[in-house]
């Protein structure tokens, strides 16, 4: 959500700004913009619509003169996208230029405070107002200048700022939203997330909240509010290059469905030794575990429907009751949560907002916080008692795929570990649900080759009005994943029920070739589900079914039959997922759609 980058260095500026903030696109945006100190002025550039409005402005960057700049894609929040409403915002002397992540809350005040001070504002965005009171606000020293901005502001900011009294260096600050230093050699680089300095850079710094970064072509000082030096330790990124790369790919969600027998293998493998599941990462004793009188899972999205299917799977083998919430809504819900109450919140980026209110709001009770995060040193992870990371590596697409079935991974590595600390499930049991968690990858493996099944179905339905997803408990849960991954991709309206629920309303939504995907993964409730396929039949749906290989006879009652590899019943979600995961995608695709970055959408969505 929002992009920055910046660089400071011996080369020209714009084409690494340029190049950093295409690798920062799948974040989300809608206008783009940069702003080049060319040893005179503040030179401004920016462009509603793709990068490459921009790009082709300034000749790929090439037109613009100067080795300082900041950039930044814009995700419209306040102002609807425009050139004059993209950032970076210059104040009204051109002194000051920003670029701004996040959203300040109390900026109407300041900006009436201002206006009625004389100051000119030229955009409708939250963010000219930190430009316009560096301005007011400016005694001549940039970093006291910056505290005092700072302590008028409420809300959730990652900021670069040049100046032009002293355009020799980047300033930087971040409260809520992320932002990295890159350390290169006589260059140095901020950015909001690693992709964009990859390719030059894999030593960090990760800001804390109101962190100020003093940054230079040669050096990197970093100070609290209180102006005293904080010492951080450099991160090394050891991805490889390759992770944050298409690699032959046509998109990256592609790239990434494909990935996850390996993330899946990744997340799992160092857990297991000796054939016991390890967590040298946890602190939380077997003790406190037993102590536990409920569990609360808190995250938004599809990492909260890999929440609803946690709550199953919980539930079922460790009998302690479960709530499950989407973030938004567990955290002004005056929630029941204590030093009873596991907490655990998911999220693949660490940054949500939503997600790490809810966990502060969880932790002000008391409650135990344990998350399950793909980001390493992000704020959810920062702030939680216990962290489990998923080895799913950089989630580009917008659309997540490798990261859910990460986090499912992780669930199931929870309920063998925890079931055998309560006791609730036997050795018989543990040697089973392990020998099959690590058969999972192959599994998914097998039902990635068998794709084209689904790219042929696919081919046949893509341009439905209207789509809806059933299924029972489990099945239930992933309906809920299929469909939001159906619309975020396709925007193809859809709907997830839980099956025998439909006729309590939603029937009346069925007609003639209305298509329905049915989950029937289950054994238990195989016939109960088929008794609903042939209530939507009998109303003209047309009918994918998916089910186990060993239920053939599913073909008698849908049109078109998918079958996954049989596995034990909590386990099924991280097979049915793919064929789920394989038709949105190919429908968006033959829609036209821009698969990796769906209109609206942000990868990681840093304000509430
Ligand atoms: C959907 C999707 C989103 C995220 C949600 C939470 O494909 O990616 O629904 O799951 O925004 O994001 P994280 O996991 O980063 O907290």
């Amino acid at each position: 959500m929002c992009g920055i980058v910046g660089y400071i260095g011996y080369e020209q500026a714009a084409p690494n700004l340029l190049s950093g903030l295409e690798k920062l696109e799948y974040r989300g945006y809608d206008s783009a913009g940069v702003c080049v100190y060319d040893g005179e002025k503040l030179n401004v550039f920016k462009a509603k619509g793709k990068l490459k409005i921009l790009s082709d402005m300034i000749d790929g960057g090439k037109a613009v003169k100067g080795t300082v700049g900041i950039g930044h894609t814009r995700w419209a929040t306040h102002g609807e996208p425009s050139d004059a409403n993209s950032h970076p915002h210059l104040s009204d002397s051109g002194k000051f230029a920003v670029v701004h992540n996040g959203i300040i809350e109390n900026y109407i005040k300041l900006k009436d405070h201002l206006i009625r001070r004389g100051v000119k504002f030229y955009s409708e965005t939250d963010t000219e107002v930190i430009a316009q009171l560096l301005d007011y606000y400016y005694t001549g020293d940039i970093i006291d200048t910056v505290i005092k901005v700072l302590s008028k502001v409420n809300g959730s900011y990652a900021l670069g700022i040049i100046c032009l009294d002293n355009p020799d260096q980047i300033i930087a600050v971040r409260k809520e939203s992320p932002l990295i230093i890159g350390l290169g050699k006589n260059e140095n680089y901020i950015a909001s997330d690693i992709p964009a300095i990859l390719e030059k850079t894999r030593d960090i710094y990760r800001l804390d909240a109101d962190e100020i970064a003093i940054i230079t072509s040669s050096d990197v000082k970093i100070i609290n509010t209180d102006k005293d030096e904080v010492k951080k330790e450099v991160q090394h990124i050891n991805w490889d290059i390759s992770a944050a790369e298409k690699g032959g790919y046509e998109t990256f969600m592609f790239k990434e469905i494909m990935e996850q027998p390996k993330a899946f293998r990744d997340t799992i493998n160092p857990r297991i030794k000796d054939n016991r599941i390890v967590f040298d990462e946890i602190n939380l004793t077997p003790e406190q575990f037993k102590s536990f009188k409920k569990i609360c899972i808190v995250a938004c999205g599809s990492a909260y429907h890999v929440g609803v299917v946690a709550k199953y799977v919980f539930e079922q083998t460790l009998r302690i009751p479960v709530e499950v919430d989407v973030a938004s809504e567990f955290r002004y819900r005056n929630p029941i949560v204590d030093d009873k109450t596991l907490v655990i919140v998911i999220s693949q980026s660490g940054e949500t907002a939503d997600t790490l209110a809810a966990l502060r709001e969880a932790k002000s009770y008391g409650a135990y916080i344990l998350s399950i995060v793909n980001v390493v040193g992000s704020a959810i992870a920062n702030e939680s008692d216990d962290v489990v990371y998923t080895w799913a590596g950089p989630e580009i697409a917008v659309a997540t795929t490798k990261a859910y079935s990460t986090q499912l991974a992780v669930v199931y590595l929870l309920t063998i570990y925890f079931g055998d600390i309560l006791g609730t499930i036997s050795e018989t049991e543990y040697k089973k649900y392990l020998s099959e968690l690590r058969l999972i990858p192959d599994k998914i493996e097998q039902i990635l080759k068998n794709k084209e099944d689904i790219q042929y179905f696919a081919s046949q339905q893509f341009d439905n009005r209207d789509i809806f997803f059933i299924g029972r408990n489990l099945d239930y849960a992933l309906s809920l994943e299929g469909s939001l991954k159906l619309k975020e991709i396709s925007y193809i309206h859809s709907e997830a029920y839980a099956a025998g629920e439909l006729k309590h309303g939603t029937i009346s939504l069925i007609e003639d070739g209305t298509l329905v995907v049915a989950l029937a993964t289950h054994e238990n409730l195989f016939e109960k589900t088929m008794s609903n396929v042939v209530e939507v039949k009998s109303r003209g749906a047309v009918v994918l079914g998916l089910t186990c290989e060993n239920h053939p006879e599913i073909e008698k009652s849908v049109d078109f039959a998918f079958y996954i590899p049989k596995t034990c019943d909590i386990m099924l979600p991280s097979l049915a997922v793919i064929p789920l995961q394989l038709f949105a995608y190919y429908v968006a695709s033959l829609k036209g759609c821009d698969i990796d970055k769906p209109r609206n959408l942000a990868k990681s969505v840093t304000v509430e």
